[in-house]
């Protein structure tokens, strides 16, 4: 891939992780945030985390903070957003930056879940936008969903599709805008039937946890669901289906139990207690075993 022109704008806890990727890939980087602060910590953050990782340190040398849009934006082959998870903030800033760049400059939003093709509607040229859906921290987790709307070009996808790859993440086209992407479809589609399990009482939640963890957690790294039911055979798959599926929860809305502990400030480790209690020390010492779980699958990926 050809060194490219890379801007960034928002420089929070996505942006700078996503700056630091291109910038390890030889690109050169602008990155913009409105709040000074966010700006100015950008470099010291991603200096931070190359010392840590063991990356080139030259790197942060083609990361060139800027507190101006338009000379930010002015001369990139490709933006992408990572500002706060706000529609009509996304929707002015794309319109504002549109303003400034070139024609054919890819515009990219790293939305969790507002649909792409809302963020994108008030364009004048909606061809070149498209969703990159990180995952956190983007350093360390491969995955980049590459959303496509009804008006994205096949063009504009490929880039970015060679463009993530070519700087050694796993892109993935998602060729409808749908809520949730693909990622986050099935990351709560086994988030409701954990929740419902512990609401019927069939298990409390360390027990749910632990059930997926012990089993096909242990798999799912390199053994995807269609890999497994083509393993096991798509019969079997189709009976254990016809048996389990109408006892799995599928109410279209949030669990009523979730929604009593989100009443009760029951907020997981902001409070103290969600759906266990956490203590500050099993809090730091989850996060701690996270981080190094991450580094270390990415330790044998290079
Ligand atoms: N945190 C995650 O795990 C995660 C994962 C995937 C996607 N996302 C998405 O990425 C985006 C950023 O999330 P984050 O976690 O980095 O948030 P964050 O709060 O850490 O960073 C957001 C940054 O946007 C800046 N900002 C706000 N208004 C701005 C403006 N008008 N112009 C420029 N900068 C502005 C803020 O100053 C801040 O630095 C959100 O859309 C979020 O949903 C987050």
């Amino acid at each position: 891939m050809a060194k490219a022109r890379i801007a960034v704008v928002g420089a929070g806890l996505m942006g700078h992780g996503i700056a630091q990727v291109f910038a390890l890939a030889g690109h050169d980087v602008t990155i913009y945030d409105s709040v000074a602060a966010s700006l100015n910590s950008a470099k010291l953050r991603i200096l931070a985390n190359l010392k840590d990782l063991g990356d080139d340190q030259k790197a942060i040398e083609r990361v060139t903070p800027i507190s101006d849009l338009p000379q930010a934006v002015g001369d990139a082959d490709y933006v992408v957003e990572a500002v706060l998870e706000d529609l009509p903030l996304k929707q002015n800033l794309f319109v504002e930056i549109e303003k400034y760049v070139r024609r054919e400059t890819i515009l990219a939003s790293n939305t969790s879940v507002i649909p792409i093709t809302k963020i994108m509607e008030g364009l004048k040229r909606r061809e070149r936008a498209l969703g990159t859906h990180w995952w956190n921290p983007p350093y360390l987790v491969p995955l980049v969903e590459v959303i496509e709307t009804q008006w994205t070009s096949p063009q504009a996808v490929d880039f970015t599709m060679k463009l993530h790859a070519a700087a050694g993440k796993k892109p993935a086209h998602v060729k409808k805008d749908v809520p949730g992407f693909i990622g986050n479809r099935l990351q709560h589609a086994l988030w409701r039937e954990a929740i419902a399990l512990v609401e019927q009482g069939i298990c409390d939640a360390e027990t749910v946890d632990k059930v997926i963890k012990a089993a096909f957690g242990r798999r799912l790294a390199v053994l995807g669901p269609l890999e497994n039911a083509d393993m096991v055979g798509t019969d079997l798959t189709l009976a254990i289906h016809k048996t389990v599926l109408p006892d799995i929860d599928s109410r279209p809305r949030p669990s009523p139990y979730l929604e009593s502990l989100v009443k009760d400030g029951k907020l997981g480790f902001k409070s103290g207690e969600g759906f266990r209690k956490w203590s500050h020390e099993q809090q730091a010492a989850l996060r701690l075993k996270v981080l190094q779980h991450l580094k270390k699958a990415r330790a044998e990926d290079a």
